[in-house]
């Protein structure tokens, strides 16, 4: 079993992307930035924050149908006490969007009081919907927009690069701008990614990654591990994660001729049966108490 080669191959620079965003939040009133409920630090672009500065924000904890619904409402407290609104959503169900354009306006309830101030009542909200690849910027924008096709009007800010979609009468979204990667040189980070499956199996060693898996599901949920697998004569605490791996296998009768466990099925199990959530609602990112 070697060590994956490396998750960073993806381009490290950015710049193309910041300054399209620099250009575009101009356009904007709010951002709505995605993260994966299940991985909330790991699936956040690393240089957004300091991006969207002074813009108001709302997060967006999609995916939440696969997270921990306490460690959720954590990481809502959490960001609560930043003063940034979290909602928790699925957006393949649709579940908690409602709260969307609610959260919106009122983060931005100021700004619309001194609109209609001016007589601007009624005034079209954007939004920029920003996120790292596969944490469900599309499954959001589709779902809230319901079909619509993109605004292709002529007016500033609507060009090729600017998908606008029109959601409401008075409110737009405008999917992001150029490709926003995650922070692939952390390690851990990384990790994160390819255990629920933001990163390609292809580029990984499956049965490595497996083992890290074990080892963070035994750290976090080993509840979740053992009934799965039917661990409960094990002391998973005194095993190699590789040890409980070949165990699973074995449990499952996945044996390869001569009797062997086939450990590379065993570890693709554990991991299709993790981003499914068949060992249920797990987050692997949680707010330090
Ligand atoms: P992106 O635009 O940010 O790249 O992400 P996209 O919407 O394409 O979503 C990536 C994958 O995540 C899709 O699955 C999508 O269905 C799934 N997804 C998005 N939001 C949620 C959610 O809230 N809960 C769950 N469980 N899944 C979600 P896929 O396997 O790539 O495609 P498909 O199976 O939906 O066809």
């Amino acid at each position: 079993m070697s060590e994956p080669q490396s998750i960073q191959w993806f381009p490290g620079h950015m710049t193309k992307t910041k300054r399209q965003i620099e250009k575009t939040l101009k356009l904007v009133d709010a951002v709505a930035e995605i993260v994966d409920a299940r991985i909330p630090i790991s699936s956040r672009n690393p240089v957004l924050h300091k991006l969207i500065q002074g813009k108001p924000r709302v997060i967006l904890l999609n995916k939440a149908d696969m997270a921990d619904p306490q460690q959720t409402a954590r990481w809502i407290a959490y960001y609560k006490e930043k003063n940034i609104p979290a909602i928790a959503v699925d957006c393949r169900s649709g579940k908690g969007m409602n709260q969307f354009i609610p959260t919106v306006r009122s983060v931005l309830k100021d700004r619309i009081a001194a609109w209609e101030k001016k007589g601007m009542v009624g005034r079209t909200i954007r939004v920029m919907v920003v996120g790292i690849p596969n944490v469900g910027k599309s499954s959001m924008i589709n779902r809230l927009a319901k079909g619509s096709k993109a605004v292709v009007e002529d007016r500033p800010g609507v060009t090729r690069e600017n998908r606008w979609f029109s959601i409401t009468k008075d409110f737009e979204l405008l999917d992001t701008p150029g490709v926003l990667w995650p922070k692939f040189e952390d390690k851990l980070v990384g990790e994160h990614l390819a255990f629920t499956g933001a990163v390609k199996d292809a580029v990984v060693d499956v049965e490595h990654l497996a083992c890290r898996l074990i080892e963070v599901l035994r750290e976090l949920y080993p509840s979740a591990l053992v009934s799965r697998y039917k661990l409960e004569d094990c002391d998973l605490q005194a095993m190699e994660s590789y040890e409980i791996l070949e165990q699973i296998g074995r449990n499952r009768g996945m044996l390869i001729s001569g009797g062997e466990i086939n450990t590379e099925r065993a570890a693709i199990a554990v991991l299709d049966e993790f981003r499914g959530a068949k060992l249920g609602r797990i987050t692997l990112e949680q707010v330090k108490s």
